[in-house]
């Protein structure tokens, strides 16, 4: 029923991503609570208007019975959603696993892990068969409710070996595959065991798209130097197959995040933050709790700025909200406690009966909340020490049109490369450099700090997430209409 509502006018376009943008949470045998997410990629893909867009990923929850997967099935028809089911070994091997304790670490140059090699690299095998296995579990949905024509377009790390298994079960199939983290230098990609094989994977679809110029540049010479094939400036090619290799940087829905601004939810967190913290600078920080985002690092370099501007003391706070997340994992485990740690020390240092340096919350905020966060603060510390993009950045920059306060920003961020010219540039590892920079936007006078907000928010608003979603899949449709006509010739 759904196929046929669905093959109207319009194309299709089903998107595969790990994670469906609908958290579902069981309230009876049959019965299923649905919460939408309006992350980037949802609001991304409300700019592709020429299709029609399904989603298909696994829902975030274990549904062993049938009865809670036919209903789960239908509730998320409702919302375009099409879930895969991985059973909880599964998730516990690829997603927690191979996911995420091996290519999320290596992909941001923290290295394979490296406890006990011979454990590891035992593990290290199953973990790689249960990603294999959940990606085919994936091409068998999609092919389930393909319709010839459709375009898919295959999301991240976890789904490296998705456009083989598509192509494999459909060589007609228009594949696309992106990847919101950095691909690292080749030096990097060829320590990893199963180094050639999900090139090759990925080599199998017809796009294959990154945030920045480096990452597809890096992507290339793994291709070149790790599997002997040639690079274009195209893309690679394979026995005269071109896959097509580009940057495609994201953006947000920047019009959401302006208009926030008119509802009075948003002014009144706006009026609560700015008397709770009269008097004083608002420094801020939002990240996922993850080792990605170099959290202790941001916190110990705000550390080295009270020791040495003891003027400062009473006079700016920090706010960090650390959203948690991938919990299982045993090093997110460590590093939540290893900040409370350091957070509980310099609040004892630097603390009063009144006040205390850093208000630190271990949970996400609502929209509204963090749009008024975001507008009232006057330096905002993005210090990951690799990030594919970082959207943070953007918006904040959106919600800055009256305060125009700074952005310190990572040059390991991908939106360094965007934001560069009006944000203050750190290496996150120096701390010292990082202090003496906060030292900086918070002296920074009005002229400056002007010139550096226009120049960000006029980048933030004119590159947004629906036009990155829109060219990536033209692209796509462009890239497979010239690959017809070669094969013409
Ligand atoms: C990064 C990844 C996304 C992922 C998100 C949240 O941004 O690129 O694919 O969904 O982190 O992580 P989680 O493991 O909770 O899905």
């Amino acid at each position: 029923c759904e196929r046929q509502d669905s093959r109207t006018s319009r194309e299709r376009l089903l998107v595969v991503a790990n994670r469906l943008p609908v958290s579902a949470v069981r309230r009876g045998v049959d019965s299923w609570h649905l919460e939408i997410s309006v992350g980037g990629l949802v609001s991304a893909l409300l700019g592709v208007k020429e299709f029609e867009t399904r989603w298909i990923g696994w829902a975030g929850v274990n549904v062993p019975d049938e009865i809670g997967q036919r209903a789960l099935i239908k509730a998320l028809a409702e919302k375009r959603c099409i879930p895969v089911f991985l059973d909880e070994e599964i998730v516990h091997q690829y997603y927690n696993g191979y996911c995420n304790n091996i290519l999320w670490p290596l992909f941001h140059y923290l290295g394979l892990p490296q406890e006990d090699r011979l454990a590891t690299t035992r593990s290290f095998q199953s973990q790689f068969d249960a990603y294999k296995k959940a990606n085919q579990m994936f091409a068998e949905v999609v092919k389930e409710h393909y319709v010839e024509g459709d375009v898919v377009w295959c999301h991240d790390y976890h789904l490296m070996f998705l456009p083989k298994c598509l192509k494999e079960r459909n060589r007609k199939m228009k594949v696309g595959w992106f990847l919101h983290t950095p691909f690292p230098s080749s030096e990097i990609h060829r320590t990893l065991p199963s180094r050639s094989e999900l090139l090759r994977s990925v080599l199998a679809a017809d796009l294959v798209g990154f945030h920045t110029y480096d990452y597809a540049r890096h992507f290339v010479s793994a291709c070149t130097r790790i599997l002997g094939l040639e690079g274009t400036p195209e893309g690679v090619e394979d026995q005269g197959r071109l896959t097509r290799v580009a940057a495609f940087p994201i953006g947000i829905d920047s019009d959401r995040f302006i208009r926030a601004f008119e509802l009075p939810q948003v002014q009144d967190h706006m009026k609560e933050l700015k008397e709770r913290f009269a008097g004083r600078k608002v420094m801020l920080g939002v990240d996922r709790l993850d080792m990605i985002k170099g959290i202790p690092q941001k916190i110990l370099a705000f550390e080295k700025f009270l020791e040495e501007n003891p003027n400062w003391r009473d006079k700016v706070v920090l706010l960090q909200i650390a959203v948690p997340t991938r919990t299982d994992v045993p090093e997110y485990q460590k590093l939540t406690s290893q900040v409370h740690e350091i957070v509980g020390r310099i609040n004892g240092r630097f603390g009063t009966l009144t006040a205390v340096p850093i208000h630190h919350l271990d949970r996400s905020l609502d929209f509204h909340a963090l749009c008024a966060l975001y507008a009232v603060t006057d330096v905002a510390l993005v210090t990951s020490l690799r990030d594919g993009m970082n959207l943070v950045s953007y918006e904040f920059v959106a919600c800055q049109a009256s305060k125009k306060g700074v952005l310190i920003l990572s040059e390991f961020a991908g939106a360094a490369q965007s934001l560069g010219a009006g944000a203050i540039l750190v290496n996150p590892w120096n701390v010292t450099e990082v202090a003496s920079s906060i030292g900086y936007a918070l002296n920074m006078p009005a002229d400056e700090r002007e010139k550096r907000h226009h120049h960000n928010f006029v980048h933030v608003t004119t590159h947004t997430s629906q036009e990155w979603a829109a060219t990536f899949v033209s692209e796509l449709n462009d890239t497979i209409v010239e690959a017809q006509l070669r094969t013409r010739q």
